[in-house]
């Protein structure tokens, strides 16, 4: 048994858990352009056991995300959440198990959703932060979905798909629908979603395998490698006559692209731009942005923790698309807290389908 694991004692709640330790994933040193593995190293830290009013968590699953990586950089990005120091411990969405509480809210063996990934053990307060508004302590029921799917399908990946296409792009009756990075969590989502409400979606993703995927496993009406020199070629093709909606995961050459055949009064939910996070090169941006003025386009970004009024009605209708098998939910899923360095350069390299999770 290792030294993260309570005895039978400590699992008891009148007796008191001391002597504990949380392994965390720290940040070594900052990527010169692509992170890699050396950028991390792990720390074992003394944990005491929590206060009135907090929990002692053991991870179960750790949420991979894009996100992670632009606070890496040295540079803060403004409004974003402030780069992480050289020697933090890393922090993300995460999904385990209460071992103690010392909150009335929480019991022993809920199954809750925190912040307080990249390491096996935290101690949460029931109050805590939250990651840009998503990841507040909230007890979930893992006994109709496994836990691991509030980080995918029913979690901020979900609710990103979701409010970016209803609230964001406004989904209208008949749009044609294009998604980048359609083979990933938040993509995958958003593609299907559209497709079950009844739209023309392509998608675009950055392999052969990966368009194969998206026509054939996801059922998408047209998918195109973006490394093509043509994009605009590849948009004519696979949805001739422009699109009217275009969900942006990648930012760079395929918004200018969308730009570029997006129909008069189209709509881009900007939901990130995994395109220039793992790079130190200066971003691209689009040329041609006056046809955002002569075409009446709209282009909003947004955050999905600014929609925390919309969780259940994500899961509901995503939850019924997963219930009837017409959403197909895929998980790239790293073994161990030891490969969560692993699996965060894998994802960024766009070797993960779906979901990327790393269980602790
Ligand atoms: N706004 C919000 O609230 C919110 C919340 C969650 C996530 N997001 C954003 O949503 C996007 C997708 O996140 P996710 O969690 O679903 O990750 P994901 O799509 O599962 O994984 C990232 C994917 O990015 C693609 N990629 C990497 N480099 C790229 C490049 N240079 N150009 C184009 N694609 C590239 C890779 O796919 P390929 O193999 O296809 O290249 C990779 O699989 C990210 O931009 C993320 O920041 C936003």
């Amino acid at each position: 048994m290792g030294g993260n694991v309570l005895s039978e004692a400590q699992r008891d709640k009148s007796v008191p858990v001391s002597g504990l330790v949380s392994r965390q994933v720290v940040l070594r040193s900052r990527p010169d352009g692509k992170v890699t593995e050396s950028c991390f190293e792990f720390r074992e830290v003394p944990i005491a056991g929590p206060a009135d009013g907090e929990v002692l968590v053991r991870n179960l699953w750790l949420s991979i995300d894009p996100s992670v990586r632009v606070r890496l950089g040295a540079d803060p990005v403004p409004g974003y959440l402030p780069p992480f120091a050289i020697g933090d411990s890393l922090i993300g969405l995460a999904i385990g198990e209460i071992l103690e509480s010392r909150s009335p809210q929480f019991a022993v063996g809920d199954i809750v959703t925190h912040i307080h990934g990249y390491r096996d053990l935290a101690v949460i307060a029931t109050e805590g932060a939250t990651l840009a508004g998503v990841g507040a302590l909230t007890k979930v029921d893992a006994s109709v979905h496994p836990p691991e799917t509030y980080l995918g399908v029913l979690g901020s990946s979900g609710l990103t798909a979701y409010v970016g296409l209803l609230e964001v792009a406004t989904l209208a009756d008949g749009d044609d629908v294009w998604v980048s990075a359609a083979a990933g969590a938040v993509g995958s989502i958003a593609a299907q979603m559209a497709k079950a409400r009844g739209h023309r979606v392509i998608g675009s993703a950055g392999s052969d395998a990966k368009v194969a995927y998206l026509l054939e496993r996801l059922k998408l009406d047209g998918a195109f490698d973006y490394h093509t020199d043509d994009l605009l070629g590849a948009l004519e093709e696979h949805a001739p006559g422009g699109i009217d909606v275009y969900f942006d995961n990648v930012g760079g050459r395929q918004l200018e692209a969308a730009i570029s055949h997006l129909k008069p009064h189209g709509r881009v939910a900007l939901s990130g731009a995994v395109s220039e996070y793992d790079t130190v090169e200066t971003a691209y941006g689009p040329r041609n942005m006056f046809q955002v003025v002569s075409k009446s386009l709209t282009l909003r970004g947004f955050r999905s923790g600014a929609y925390n009024h919309l969780w259940d009605a994500m899961r509901e209708e995503l939850g019924g698309y997963l219930r009837d098998g017409r959403l197909h939910f895929e998980q790239t899923v790293f073994e161990g807290l030891e490969d969560a360095p692993s699996a965060v350069v894998a994802m960024l390299n766009g070797r993960n389908y779906g979901k990327t999770l790393c269980r602790v």
